[in-house]
C-alpha cells in the first residue's frame, strides 16, 4: 500500500479536497499529517484552534484516505520556549540551541514532559476516535539533528537522579567508573558533572552511562506519549519514524513501545552520510548503494517485531546532504518495490507537494512546488500504484536464514573509545550485511539477547558488552556463529574483563586476547588459510584452544572456530570478509549465489525480487511466473517471480 506525508496547513483550504482526490487516483491509501502543527493548533497558551484540523481530517477521510496523525512535539512553539527557556537543548560546547528550526527540546526537562503530556492528551482526546484516524506517529525522528544528548543544567539534574538510583552510593559509583584514576572521586552525587568541556578526554565509563541515561530518556518519553494515546484512542496503532544511520539511542527499546516500527528512507541522501570512499560515493550518487535502504528495512522490521512501514520515502532530490543529485529515472519506483519486497506494509512518500517556502524548498515532492503537476517521482509513484493492484497480495515475510545481532551500546562504546579513528560500528555492521547480501541471502536483525532459534548463520559484527541474556542466546544457538573484533572486550562498566577479551565469550570461542593494534589507512596485515585477504583498520592478538582456520603473516590466529562458534580477530578487508561469510554460509548448509555488486535479491515467501542498481542489463534466473518487470532486468528496474 502507498501513503504520503501531507501538510494541509501549508496550502489553501480550497485545495484540500482536490489534493485528497488526486491522492486516491494515484493509488494512495494513507496520509500522515500534523507532526509539526503545534503553532496552528495552539497559537497561544490554552487558545486552541482545532477547526482547520477537524476539517482536514474530515476532507481526507471523505476521500477514502486513512489518516496517520503525528503528535506535534518535534516543534514546540515560540510562546512555550519563551515561557520555559529551560526546555531548549544545550550542545556539547554548553551553548543553548535556539528557536527557529525544530527538535529544540531536551528530554531531561520536567516542564517539557508536562507540556508534551498536555498537548498529546488534548490531541489524543479530540481525534482518538475520529473515523478517518488509522494510527499515530509519536513526535518526529527522535535523535535527528543530534538531539538525543543535551548538555545543560536540566540534563545534569536528571543525570544525577539517574545515577543515584542506579548506584545508591558514591562508593559504588566511584568504583564502577574507576574514579580513583586521576583523582576523579566524588563525595556526593551533587559532585558529579557532565562528561564534557574537560582539558583532555573524560572518563569513558561516565560517558557510556551518560549515553545510556539519555537513551533511556528517549524510550521513556516515547512511552509516556504512547500511554496517553492508548488511553484515548482504543484500537489504533502507534509508530515512530526512525532514521537511517542514527544510533544515538537504543531503537530496540523504543520499538518495545510501538505496534509498528517505521523509518524515513532517503537512500541517496544517506550515500553522503555514510563513510563510503569517494569512488563509492560517486558510483552510487544517483541510485544509492544497493544495501543502504535494505539494511534499514531489515533492521526496522526487527525493531517492529515483524511489522514496519516506510513513513517517508525520498521522491526526488532532497535538500539536506552536501550534494543532492536527482535520482536516476526509475529509482523512486525501485525503492518502493524494494521496501515492499522486504516486508514494508506501507510506503509513504515525503511529501505530497514541494514547498516553495522555508527550509525545505529544495526538497522534491510528488507534485511540483505549489502546483498540481506530478514530478518525475510522482509519476513513478503512480506507476507503482497501478502495479500493486496488478501483482496482487504478496506472501508473508518469513524468518530469514541469517541473523545479524545489532547493538547500540557497541556503537556508543566505539565512539567513546575508538582506539583507531576509523573503527566505526555502523560501518562494520553495514559491510557484514553487504557481504552476506551479495550471497543472495535474506537477513533479519535481532537485538543482543533475542532467541536465535531457527537461524542457520548468526553474525555478530561486534558486541563489546556481552550481557547474560546475550551469552545465553549464543550458547543456545544451533547455527553457525561468527563474532567480530572487540566482542566481549568490555564489562558493563567499561572495564577490561578480568579474564581478558572476549570476556564472557571465552568459553564458547576458546579465544583469549592479549593485544590489539589499530592500523592506519594503507597499512594491512595479510591473512591466509581456509580463507584469505587482509586485516585493515584493526588487528587483534589472539590465543585459542579451538581450531585455527586462518592466520596472520606471523602465524597468529586470525579466524578461529570452536564447535559452531567462530572468532574473527580483525577488521576484514572485502576479500577476507566475503570469503569468510561464504565459507561459514556453506558450513551452515546455506545455498548461496555470487551476485554482481549492483544486483540484489530478496525473497518474500515464494516470490523472489531482483533489483538492478547498475548500468547494464542483468539476465535474471527468473523461473515460474513473472509477476513484475522483465526477466532481463534493465538498469534501475526490478523483476519479481513466483516459483
Ligand atoms: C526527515 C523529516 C521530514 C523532512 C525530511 C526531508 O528527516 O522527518 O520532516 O525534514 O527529512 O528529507
Amino acid at each position: 500500500m502507498l501513503g504520503v506525508c501531507y501538510y494541509p496547513e501549508h496550502w489553501p483550504e480550497a485545495w484540500w479536497a482536490k489534493d485528497a482526490r488526486r491522492m486516491r487516483e494515484l493509488g494512495i491509501s494513507f496520509v500522515r499529517i500534523g507532526e509539526f502543527a503545534w503553532s496552528r493548533l495552539e497559537p497561544k497558551r490554552g487558545a486552541f484552534d482545532f477547526g482547520w484540523l477537524d476539517r482536514a481530517m474530515d476532507t481526507l477521510g471523505a476521500a477514502g484516505l486513512k489518516v496517520v496523525l503525528g503528535t506535534p512535539t518535534a516543534t514546540p512553539p515560540k510562546w512555550l520556549m519563551d515561557e520555559y527557556p529551560e526546555i531548549a537543548p544545550v550542545d556539547q560546547q554548553g551553548r543553548a540551541r535556539g528557536f527557529g528550526s525544530r527538535r529544540h527540546y531536551t528530554f531531561s526537562s520536567e516542564v517539557w514532559w508536562r507540556e508534551s503530556a498536555r498537548i498529546v492528551e488534548i490531541i489524543a482526546k479530540r481525534y482518538g476516535e475520529h473515523p478517518a484516524l488509522d494510527g499515530w506517529q509519536t513526535d518526529n525522528e527522535y535523535g535527528c539533528h543530534d538531539t538525543t544528548q543535551s548538555w545543560g543544567p536540566e540534563d545534569l539534574k536528571a543525570f544525577r537522579r539517574w545515577l543515584r538510583l542506579r548506584y545508591q552510593s558514591t562508593e559504588q559509583l566511584n568504583d564502577a567508573w574507576g574514579n580513583v584514576f586521576w583523582s576523579m572521586e566524588v563525595n556526593s552525587f551533587e559532585d558529579v558533572v557532565l562528561p564534557h568541556l574537560t582539558v583532555t578526554e573524560t572518563n569513558p565509563a561516565a560517558r557510556l552511562d551518560f549515553w545510556r541515561f539519555q537513551s533511556e530518556q528517549v524510550a521513556a518519553y516515547d512511552k509516556m506519549q504512547c500511554d496517553i494515546i492508548r488511553k484515548h484512542s482504543p484500537g489504533r496503532w502507534i509508530t515512530h519514524n526512525f532514521m537511517g544511520f542514527v544510533n544515538d539511542f537504543d531503537h530496540w527499546k523504543v520499538g518495545e513501545n510501538l505496534d509498528i516500527a517505521s523509518w524515513d528512507s532517503y537512500p541517496i541522501g544517506f550515500v553522503e552520510k555514510f563513510p563510503f570512499s569517494q569512488e563509492e560515493k560517486n558510483r552510487w550518487a544517483e541510485t544509492s548503494h544497493p544495501d543502504i535502504a535494505p539494511f534499514h528495512h531489515d533492521l526496522y522490521r526487527g525493531v517492529g517485531r515483524g511489522r514496519f512501514w516506510i513513513m517517508e520515502q525520498q521522491p526526488g532530490p532532497v535538500n539536506w546532504a552536501p550534494w543532492n543529485p536527482v535520482p536516476k529515472p526509475g529509482m523512486v519506483r525501485l525503492w518502493t518495490w524494494e521496501a515492499l519486497a522486504h516486508g514494508a506494509e506501507v510506503v509513504s512518500y515525503f511529501r505530497w507537494r514541494q514547498a516553495p517556502f522555508a527550509q525545505e524548498q529544495m526538497h522534491a515532492g510528488l507534485n511540483l512546488p505549489g502546483s498540481d503537476e506530478l514530478s518525475v517521482g510522482g509519476r513513478e509513484a503512480e506507476i507503482v500504484g497501478r502495479e500493486i493492484i496488478e501483482t496482487g497480495e504478496l506472501p508473508a515475510t518469513e524468518q530469514a536464514p541469517v541473523a545479524i545481532v545489532y547493538d547500540y551500546e557497541t556503537h556508543w562504546a566505539t565512539v567513546i573509545q575508538p582506539q583507531g579513528r576509523d573503527f566505526q560500528y555502523h560501518d562494520l555492521a553495514f559491510r557484514w550485511y553487504e557481504a552476506v547480501r551479495k550471497l543472495g541471502l535474506n537477513v533479519d536483525f535481532v537485538p543482543p539477547g533475542a532467541s536465535l532459534d531457527g537461524y542457520k548463520l548468526v553474525l555478530v559484527p561486534s558486541l563489546m558488552m556481552v550481557s547474560d541474556a546475550a551469552l545465553q542466546a549464543f550458547s543456545a544457538a544451533q547455527g553457525i556463529l561468527l563474532y567480530g573484533p572487540r566482542s566481549g572486550s568490555r564489562t558493563r562498566q567499561f572495564a577490561i574483563p578480568d579474564n581478558l577479551p572476549p570476556g564472557p565469550l571465552a568459553a564458547l570461542t576458546g579465544a583469549r586476547l592479549t593485544q590489539v593494534s589499530s592500523l592506519r589507512p594503507g597499512i594491512e596485515d595479510a591473512v591466509a588459510g581456509t580463507v584469505s585477504g587482509a586485516a585493515i583498520r584493526w588487528r587483534e592478538y589472539v590465543e585459542t584452544d579451538g581450531e585455527v582456520l586462518a592466520r596472520f603473516g606471523n602465524g597468529d590466529p586470525a579466524l578461529t572456530g570452536k564447535g559452531g562458534h567462530h572468532y574473527l580477530a580483525c577488521w576484514p578487508d572485502q576479500s577476507l570478509l566475503q570469503q569468510t561469510l561464504t565459507y561459514l554460509a556453506a558450513k551452515a548448509g546455506l545455498e548461496t549465489v555470487v551476485l554482481p555488486d549492483h544486483i540484489r535479491l530478496r525473497r518474500r515467501g515464494g516470490v523472489t525480487f531482483a533489483f538492478n542498481y547498475g548500468t547494464e542489463v542483468w539476465s535474471s534466473p527468473a523461473v515460474g511466473k513473472v509477476i513484475l518487470g522483465e526477466v532481463n532486468v534493465k538498469p534501475q528496474t526490478v523483476v519479481a517471480w513466483r516459483e
